[in-house]
């Protein structure tokens, strides 16, 4: 059983569409199945007005694609680093200014908003960065009024979204965050092998002002979002490279189930499994690495290994069980574990889980 936090188990419709022959992508049939990706992707990151993009590849090279195309090389760029993600998001923003601050939380805390205002009142910063959820710590950002704050001193936004959209409450337009990006495998419960960005309008006027084009054929927006538009308004798309077509068409079922579920009603399953974990994890008497309840996240759980033994140690066991689980990621490596619980996973799934756990625990 895969309680990791991604890639995770598909739905047996979703492994259909990837065991079926690959299609044209300027194929009628496939051309239908893009648009309904496309607008199934503005309902899950509850982003109508805003710009889907999508390509081969996976979370890091949408957090490269976002950093890439909306530095440039002399702005300000602030960090708010969660965990394990923050720190991706500085290696990555490093490669395209010099000019990098973050403002670093300890494991389980978040940074506080007074921090980032403060720090965003200092100096005009082009562009903040943030992950929602960060799957290293397990904490969840503040991102309604961190984007606010933001807002006030007209930095542009983004927000990694990877572990959180399609498993916990996100509004991209409501909220005003520019610019999201996420990958498939996880919350959405597709396969892995694409990359996922959603454009506000603020962010599209940006990229048309960026004074010096990109250093990259691939990852340049520009020629993605031309592509995007090609196959919304087009009967014979334009292509920047060619589409994995079976992963295109497993993602349009796995929009199609959340759909079919209901967006709400699946956060709210989200939720509840979230609590049923929690709450079970404390009474076998280990500890939750969020410092505090507002820092839960509803699609993945950190824990702290109990102290006579290793997160690899735990993982292994579980294993033997037949529940994957992760280790920490770093430097927390061994010092805490991972239990994800986005996409289809159910309560009794979560409740084989705390029993593998309790048995575990007895044995160690
Ligand atoms: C928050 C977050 N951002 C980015 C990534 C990178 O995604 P990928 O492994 O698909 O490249 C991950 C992967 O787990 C993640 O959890």
């Amino acid at each position: 059983m895969m309680m990791v936090p991604g890639p995770v188990a598909c739905h047996p419709e979703v492994l259909k569409a990837l065991a079926a022959q690959p299609l044209h992508p300027r194929d009628s049939q496939f051309v239908t199945i893009f648009r309904r990706v496309l607008q199934g992707l503005r309902g899950v990151f509850r982003a109508a007005e805003c710009q889907p993009v999508l390509f081969n590849g996976g979370g890091l090279l949408a957090m490269e694609v976002a950093l890439a195309n909306f530095i440039e090389p002399k702005d300000h760029i602030l960090i708010v680093n969660n965990g394990f993600f923050g720190e991706e998001l500085v290696h990555v923003a490093k490669c395209y200014s010099r000019n990098v601050e973050s403002l670093t939380a300890p494991i389980g805390e978040r940074v506080p908003l007074e921090e980032i205002q403060v720090h965003l009142d200092s100096k005009p910063f082009q562009v903040l960065a943030v992950s929602h959820v960060d799957t290293g710590s397990g904490v969840k950002a503040q991102i309604h009024q961190l984007v606010q704050t933001a807002q006030n001193t007209d930095t542009l936004t983004i927000v990694d979204a990877v572990s959180s959209v399609g498993g916990e409450p996100l509004e991209q337009s409501q909220w005003g965050i520019d610019v999201c990006f996420a990958s498939t495998q996880k919350a959405i419960a597709g396969p892995p092998g694409i990359a996922l960005l959603m454009l506000s309008d603020g962010a599209m006027r940006r990229l048309d002002a960026r004074k010096k084009p990109i250093s990259s054929i691939y990852m340049n927006l520009k020629q993605w979002i031309r592509s995007m538009q090609s196959y919304e308004a087009e009967a014979v798309p334009r292509l920047v490279s060619t589409p994995a077509t079976n992963l295109v068409a497993a993602l349009s079922i796995a929009l199609h189930l959340i759909q079919q579920e209901g967006l709400e009603q699946r956060i709210q399953r989200h939720h509840q499994n979230a609590q049923q974990l929690r709450e079970g994890i404390s009474s076998l008497g280990l500890k939750l690495v969020p410092k505090h309840s507002d820092y839960f996240a509803d699609t993945i759980t950190t824990i702290h290994s109990a102290r006579h033994t290793t997160a690899t140690k735990i993982v292994k066991h579980m294993l033997n069980q037949g529940v994957r689980i992760a280790p920490g990621l770093g430097q927390s490596r061994e010092d805490l574990f991972r239990i994800g619980h986005m996409g289809n996973v159910t309560s009794k799934d979560v409740s084989v889980t705390l029993s593998a756990l309790k048995k575990v625990l007895t044995t160690l």
